[in-house]
């Protein structure tokens, strides 16, 4: 009987934590100006989690270009100077407010020309 209490107690002690953590975050990325991105984010569990993305730490506005899509982050065209970050995604437990932010990642934005100089270099050296 004892031990069977301990148990259950155990469990309710465990069930009211919030324990989760990144499963998968943001990396830092070499991307081509022009191209189309997806920064990842997820956490190890969603029960009651809602996620958002911040830029240099300012929640980051939806718009056509560049959207958070379920807990991802999407680029459809990546600009220089205003895409290359930090990111950071945000986790929250809305029930507890309890928050977790990622590492920042940030983007190594390269324009075409620059793209296809190093793969025109790369390909008569081969
Ligand atoms: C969020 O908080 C609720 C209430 O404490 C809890 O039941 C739930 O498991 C928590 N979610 C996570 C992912 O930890
Ligand atoms: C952007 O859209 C997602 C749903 O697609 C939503 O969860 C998120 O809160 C929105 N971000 C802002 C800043 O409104």
């Amino acid at each position: 009987m004892i031990v069977i209490f301990l148990i259950l107690a155990g469990i309710t002690a465990v069930e009211g934590q919030d324990n989760f953590y990144f499963s998968l975050s943001p990396r830092d990325l070499d991307v081509v100006e022009g191209t189309e991105i997806k920064l990842l984010c997820d956490v190890s569990d969603r029960r009651h989690v809602v996620f958002q993305w911040t830029q240099s730490g300012n929640l980051l506005p939806n718009t056509s270009r560049r959207f958070q899509e379920g807990s991802h982050l999407r680029i459809l065209r990546v600009l220089r100077g205003e895409d290359e970050g930090p990111y950071q995604c945000i986790a929250t437990n809305v029930t507890t407010g309890f928050s977790l932010q990622s590492s920042e990642s940030m983007l190594n934005i390269q324009c075409k020309s620059f793209y296809f100089l190093q793969h025109n270099i790369f390909n008569t050296t081969q």
